[in-house]
Protein backbone atom coordinates (compact mmCIF):
# COMPACT_ATOMS: atom_id res chain seq x y z
CA UNK A 1 0.00 0.00 0.00
CA UNK A 2 1.21 3.20 -0.63
CA UNK A 3 1.55 6.30 1.54
CA UNK A 4 -1.38 8.09 0.31
CA UNK A 5 -3.83 4.92 0.47
CA UNK A 6 -2.24 3.60 4.07
CA UNK A 7 -2.97 7.45 5.71
CA UNK A 8 -6.11 7.93 4.20
CA UNK A 9 -8.73 9.43 6.13
CA UNK A 10 -10.36 11.86 3.21
CA UNK A 11 -14.14 12.24 3.72
CA UNK A 12 -14.16 10.07 7.09
CA UNK A 13 -16.71 11.26 9.45
CA UNK A 14 -14.74 12.27 12.86
CA UNK A 15 -15.82 13.44 16.49
CA UNK A 16 -13.63 14.84 18.85
CA UNK A 17 -14.59 15.75 22.44
CA UNK A 18 -12.46 18.10 24.31
CA UNK A 19 -11.62 19.18 20.54
CA UNK A 20 -11.64 22.87 20.77
CA UNK A 21 -8.17 22.98 22.75
CA UNK A 22 -4.57 21.91 23.16
CA UNK A 23 -4.42 17.66 22.05
CA UNK A 24 -7.98 17.44 21.29
CA UNK A 25 -7.69 20.59 18.55
CA UNK A 26 -4.37 19.33 17.42
CA UNK A 27 -6.28 15.70 16.66
CA UNK A 28 -9.14 17.35 15.33
CA UNK A 29 -6.66 19.96 12.75
CA UNK A 30 -4.41 16.50 11.86
CA UNK A 31 -7.83 14.87 10.29
CA UNK A 32 -9.35 18.16 9.14
CA UNK A 33 -6.19 18.41 7.22
CA UNK A 34 -5.95 15.58 5.73
CA UNK A 35 -9.56 15.95 4.22
CA UNK A 36 -11.83 14.04 7.40
CA UNK A 37 -15.32 15.86 7.99
CA UNK A 38 -14.82 16.87 12.32
CA UNK A 39 -17.02 17.65 14.42
CA UNK A 40 -15.52 19.50 17.84
CA UNK A 41 -17.58 19.01 21.16
CA UNK A 42 -16.47 20.95 24.06
CA UNK A 43 -18.02 22.49 26.85
CA UNK A 44 -16.10 25.98 25.99
CA UNK A 45 -18.57 27.57 23.45
CA UNK A 46 -16.41 30.65 23.21
CA UNK A 47 -13.50 27.91 22.23
CA UNK A 48 -15.84 26.20 20.00
CA UNK A 49 -16.91 28.71 17.93
CA UNK A 50 -13.29 30.47 17.82
CA UNK A 51 -12.27 27.40 16.45
CA UNK A 52 -14.59 26.15 13.98
CA UNK A 53 -14.53 29.59 12.58
CA UNK A 54 -10.56 29.32 12.28
CA UNK A 55 -10.28 25.87 10.85
CA UNK A 56 -13.66 26.56 8.35
CA UNK A 57 -11.89 29.62 7.15
CA UNK A 58 -8.63 27.69 6.47
CA UNK A 59 -11.72 25.56 3.94
CA UNK A 60 -11.63 22.39 6.16
CA UNK A 61 -14.80 20.62 7.25
CA UNK A 62 -15.23 21.53 10.84
CA UNK A 63 -18.24 21.62 13.17
CA UNK A 64 -18.55 22.20 16.80
CA UNK A 65 -21.43 21.74 19.45
CA UNK A 66 -21.23 22.72 23.06
CA UNK A 67 -21.29 19.72 24.50
CA UNK A 68 -20.18 18.90 28.45
CA UNK A 69 -19.13 14.71 28.47
CA UNK A 70 -20.85 14.71 31.98
CA UNK A 71 -24.25 15.09 30.15
CA UNK A 72 -24.39 11.53 28.88
CA UNK A 73 -27.97 12.14 26.90
CA UNK A 74 -26.20 15.38 25.09
CA UNK A 75 -23.18 13.15 24.30
CA UNK A 76 -25.74 10.59 22.36
CA UNK A 77 -27.63 13.65 21.22
CA UNK A 78 -24.41 14.65 19.38
CA UNK A 79 -22.87 11.36 18.12
CA UNK A 80 -26.44 11.51 16.22
CA UNK A 81 -26.02 14.83 14.95
CA UNK A 82 -22.63 14.13 13.92
CA UNK A 83 -23.57 10.91 11.81
CA UNK A 84 -26.24 13.35 10.42
CA UNK A 85 -24.36 15.64 9.52
CA UNK A 86 -21.51 13.77 8.31
CA UNK A 87 -22.97 11.37 6.60
CA UNK A 88 -20.80 8.11 8.40
CA UNK A 89 -18.93 7.72 11.63
CA UNK A 90 -15.52 6.55 11.58
CA UNK A 91 -13.32 7.90 13.99
CA UNK A 92 -14.01 8.62 17.80
CA UNK A 93 -12.13 10.61 19.69
CA UNK A 94 -12.56 10.45 23.69
CA UNK A 95 -10.75 12.84 24.84
CA UNK A 96 -11.69 15.51 26.98
CA UNK A 97 -10.01 15.82 30.26
CA UNK A 98 -9.38 18.32 33.12
CA UNK A 99 -6.32 17.94 35.85
CA UNK A 100 -7.71 20.38 38.95
CA UNK A 101 -4.42 19.84 40.47
CA UNK A 102 -2.56 19.73 43.07
CA UNK A 103 -0.57 16.99 44.00
CA UNK A 104 0.70 15.69 47.26
CA UNK A 105 3.82 17.20 46.30
CA UNK A 106 4.08 21.15 44.91
CA UNK A 107 6.25 20.92 41.91
CA UNK A 108 6.78 18.69 38.94
CA UNK A 109 10.63 18.82 38.75
CA UNK A 110 13.45 19.31 40.75
CA UNK A 111 15.41 17.78 43.81
CA UNK A 112 13.40 20.32 46.07
CA UNK A 113 10.05 18.48 46.45
CA UNK A 114 8.35 19.85 48.89
CA UNK A 115 5.15 17.99 50.12
CA UNK A 116 1.62 20.23 49.28
CA UNK A 117 -0.67 19.82 52.43
CA UNK A 118 -3.58 20.97 49.76
CA UNK A 119 -2.97 17.89 47.65
CA UNK A 120 -2.75 15.53 50.45
CA UNK A 121 -5.36 12.62 50.95
CA UNK A 122 -6.86 13.77 53.69
CA UNK A 123 -7.47 17.03 51.70
CA UNK A 124 -9.00 15.59 49.24
CA UNK A 125 -12.57 16.71 49.01
CA UNK A 126 -15.43 14.69 47.75
CA UNK A 127 -16.59 17.23 45.15
CA UNK A 128 -13.11 17.37 43.86
CA UNK A 129 -12.55 13.13 43.32
CA UNK A 130 -16.21 13.24 41.97
CA UNK A 131 -15.56 15.88 39.13
CA UNK A 132 -12.46 14.31 37.87
CA UNK A 133 -13.91 10.93 38.19
CA UNK A 134 -16.79 12.70 36.21
CA UNK A 135 -15.30 14.24 33.35
CA UNK A 136 -12.29 11.72 33.02
CA UNK A 137 -13.61 8.53 33.77
CA UNK A 138 -17.45 8.58 33.30
CA UNK A 139 -17.31 10.93 30.15
CA UNK A 140 -14.86 8.99 28.36
CA UNK A 141 -17.14 5.60 29.19
CA UNK A 142 -20.31 7.43 28.24
CA UNK A 143 -18.29 8.79 25.09
CA UNK A 144 -16.72 4.72 24.09
CA UNK A 145 -20.88 4.11 24.70
CA UNK A 146 -22.51 6.45 22.30
CA UNK A 147 -19.22 5.44 19.95
CA UNK A 148 -20.12 1.26 19.90
CA UNK A 149 -23.92 2.19 19.58
CA UNK A 150 -23.65 3.79 16.15
CA UNK A 151 -20.31 1.61 15.03
CA UNK A 152 -21.36 -2.03 16.05
CA UNK A 153 -24.38 -2.17 13.49
CA UNK A 154 -21.87 -0.91 10.59
CA UNK A 155 -19.26 -3.34 11.83
CA UNK A 156 -16.60 -0.66 11.23
CA UNK A 157 -14.64 2.38 13.21
CA UNK A 158 -11.58 3.34 15.72
CA UNK A 159 -11.73 5.04 18.83
CA UNK A 160 -9.08 6.55 20.69
CA UNK A 161 -9.03 7.47 23.99
CA UNK A 162 -6.64 10.17 25.52
CA UNK A 163 -5.52 8.25 28.61
CA UNK A 164 -2.00 10.01 29.97
CA UNK A 165 1.31 8.52 31.33
CA UNK A 166 -0.54 9.11 34.54
CA UNK A 167 -2.24 5.92 33.66
CA UNK A 168 0.45 3.49 34.58
CA UNK A 169 3.31 6.03 36.44
CA UNK A 170 2.63 7.61 39.69
CA UNK A 171 3.33 11.95 38.83
CA UNK A 172 2.88 13.06 42.81
CA UNK A 173 2.41 16.41 41.61
CA UNK A 174 -1.08 15.63 39.88
CA UNK A 175 -4.04 14.75 42.06
CA UNK A 176 -4.91 11.10 43.38
CA UNK A 177 -8.16 11.40 41.00
CA UNK A 178 -6.38 12.05 38.03
CA UNK A 179 -4.04 9.12 37.95
CA UNK A 180 -6.86 6.91 39.03
CA UNK A 181 -9.49 8.36 36.07
CA UNK A 182 -6.82 7.49 33.75
CA UNK A 183 -5.61 4.53 34.47
CA UNK A 184 -9.52 3.48 34.63
CA UNK A 185 -9.75 4.49 31.38
CA UNK A 186 -7.10 2.51 30.28
CA UNK A 187 -8.49 -0.42 31.33
CA UNK A 188 -11.43 0.37 30.00
CA UNK A 189 -10.45 0.76 26.40
CA UNK A 190 -8.46 -2.42 26.56
CA UNK A 191 -12.38 -4.07 27.42
CA UNK A 192 -14.20 -2.01 24.82
CA UNK A 193 -11.34 -3.11 22.24
CA UNK A 194 -11.76 -6.74 23.20
CA UNK A 195 -15.82 -6.43 23.24
CA UNK A 196 -15.48 -4.92 19.66
CA UNK A 197 -12.91 -6.71 18.24
CA UNK A 198 -14.72 -8.56 16.11
CA UNK A 199 -17.07 -6.09 14.50
CA UNK A 200 -13.68 -4.77 13.28
CA UNK A 201 -13.82 -1.71 15.70
CA UNK A 202 -10.29 -1.10 17.20
CA UNK A 203 -10.22 1.09 20.45
CA UNK A 204 -6.44 2.35 21.69
CA UNK A 205 -5.13 4.92 23.64
CA UNK A 206 -2.96 7.53 23.39
CA UNK A 207 -0.70 8.41 26.97
CA UNK A 208 0.87 11.75 26.36
CA UNK A 209 3.59 13.07 28.77
CA UNK A 210 4.08 16.65 29.21
CA UNK A 211 2.30 19.15 26.86
CA UNK A 212 2.36 22.55 26.39
CA UNK A 213 -1.74 22.86 26.64
CA UNK A 214 -4.23 24.50 28.55
CA UNK A 215 -4.91 22.50 31.15
CA UNK A 216 -4.31 22.30 34.78
CA UNK A 217 -4.61 26.85 33.80
CA UNK A 218 -2.25 26.66 31.63
CA UNK A 219 0.86 26.26 33.52
CA UNK A 220 2.80 23.65 31.20
CA UNK A 221 2.35 26.90 28.68
CA UNK A 222 4.91 28.83 31.26
CA UNK A 223 8.72 29.22 29.98
CA UNK A 224 9.86 28.48 33.61
CA UNK A 225 7.71 25.58 34.05
CA UNK A 226 8.63 24.22 30.69
CA UNK A 227 12.29 24.81 31.04
CA UNK A 228 12.49 23.45 33.92
CA UNK A 229 10.24 20.35 32.67
CA UNK A 230 12.76 20.02 29.58
CA UNK A 231 15.63 19.21 32.02
CA UNK A 232 13.76 16.13 33.08
CA UNK A 233 12.43 15.22 29.65
CA UNK A 234 15.24 13.09 27.80
CA UNK A 235 14.39 14.59 24.51
CA UNK A 236 15.10 17.86 26.50
CA UNK A 237 11.70 19.72 25.44
CA UNK A 238 7.89 19.66 26.35
CA UNK A 239 5.88 18.34 23.89
CA UNK A 240 2.96 20.39 21.75
CA UNK A 241 -0.21 19.60 20.05
CA UNK A 242 1.12 19.47 16.88
CA UNK A 243 3.81 16.15 18.16
CA UNK A 244 0.58 14.47 18.02
CA UNK A 245 -0.78 14.48 14.75
CA UNK A 246 1.29 11.68 13.60
CA UNK A 247 0.28 9.45 15.95
CA UNK A 248 -3.49 10.09 15.52
CA UNK A 249 -3.49 10.32 12.09
CA UNK A 250 -2.18 6.71 12.52
CA UNK A 251 -4.42 5.33 14.68
CA UNK A 252 -7.66 7.30 12.51
CA UNK A 253 -6.07 5.56 9.43
CA UNK A 254 -5.78 2.49 7.45
CA UNK A 255 -2.02 2.44 8.72
CA UNK A 256 -3.59 0.83 12.15
CA UNK A 257 -6.00 -1.73 10.82
CA UNK A 258 -4.55 -4.63 13.05
CA UNK A 259 -3.80 -2.91 16.10
CA UNK A 260 -5.74 -2.67 19.06
CA UNK A 261 -6.55 -2.71 23.03
CA UNK A 262 -2.63 -0.46 23.02
CA UNK A 263 -1.82 2.42 24.98
CA UNK A 264 0.79 4.26 22.84
CA UNK A 265 2.79 6.75 25.25
CA UNK A 266 3.92 9.85 23.42
CA UNK A 267 6.51 11.41 26.26
CA UNK A 268 10.42 12.31 24.32
CA UNK A 269 11.28 9.85 26.94
CA UNK A 270 9.59 10.91 30.06
CA UNK A 271 8.61 7.74 31.47
CA UNK A 272 12.18 6.05 30.69
CA UNK A 273 14.11 7.89 33.05
CA UNK A 274 16.41 10.48 33.42
CA UNK A 275 19.48 10.49 31.01
CA UNK A 276 21.05 13.60 31.64
N1 LIG B 1 -1.33 18.38 28.41
C1 LIG B 1 -0.76 17.33 28.95
O1 LIG B 1 0.42 17.37 29.35
C2 LIG B 1 -1.52 16.03 29.08
C3 LIG B 1 -0.81 14.91 29.53
C4 LIG B 1 -1.47 13.69 29.64
C5 LIG B 1 -2.81 13.61 29.30
N2 LIG B 1 -3.47 14.72 28.87
C6 LIG B 1 -4.89 14.55 28.54
O2 LIG B 1 -5.15 15.11 27.26
C7 LIG B 1 -6.53 15.45 27.19
C8 LIG B 1 -6.63 16.84 26.60
O3 LIG B 1 -6.06 17.77 27.51
P1 LIG B 1 -5.22 19.03 27.02
O4 LIG B 1 -3.90 18.95 27.65
O5 LIG B 1 -5.34 19.18 25.57
O6 LIG B 1 -6.00 20.19 27.81
P2 LIG B 1 -6.81 21.46 27.30
O7 LIG B 1 -7.35 22.08 28.54
O8 LIG B 1 -5.97 22.30 26.40
O9 LIG B 1 -8.00 20.83 26.44
C9 LIG B 1 -9.02 20.09 27.06
C10 LIG B 1 -10.35 20.44 26.40
O10 LIG B 1 -11.35 19.65 27.04
C11 LIG B 1 -12.47 20.47 27.29
N3 LIG B 1 -13.26 19.96 28.41
C12 LIG B 1 -12.95 20.00 29.72
N4 LIG B 1 -13.95 19.51 30.45
C13 LIG B 1 -14.91 19.15 29.58
C14 LIG B 1 -16.19 18.58 29.73
N5 LIG B 1 -16.71 18.32 30.93
N6 LIG B 1 -16.92 18.32 28.62
C15 LIG B 1 -16.42 18.62 27.39
N7 LIG B 1 -15.21 19.18 27.19
C16 LIG B 1 -14.47 19.43 28.27
C17 LIG B 1 -11.88 21.84 27.58
O11 LIG B 1 -12.84 22.88 27.41
C18 LIG B 1 -10.73 21.90 26.60
O12 LIG B 1 -11.13 22.48 25.37
C19 LIG B 1 -7.07 15.33 28.61
O13 LIG B 1 -7.78 14.11 28.72
C20 LIG B 1 -5.83 15.30 29.46
O14 LIG B 1 -6.02 14.62 30.68
C21 LIG B 1 -2.85 15.93 28.75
Amino acid sequence: MKPQELFKVEGYGVIVTGGASGLGLGYAEALAENGAQVTILDVDSSRVDQETQRLGNLGYAVRGEVVDVRDHAAIDRAFDAALAAHGRLDVVFANAGIDPGPGFVGSWVGAERPRNPAGALESYTDERWNRVIDINLNGIFATLRAGARLMRPQRSGRMIVTTSVAAYQCEPAIGAAYMTAKAGAAHLMRSVALELAAYQITVNAIAPGFFATNIGGGHAKQPQVQEAMSKAIPMHRVGFPDDMKGLALFLASPASSYITGQQISIDGGWTLGVAD
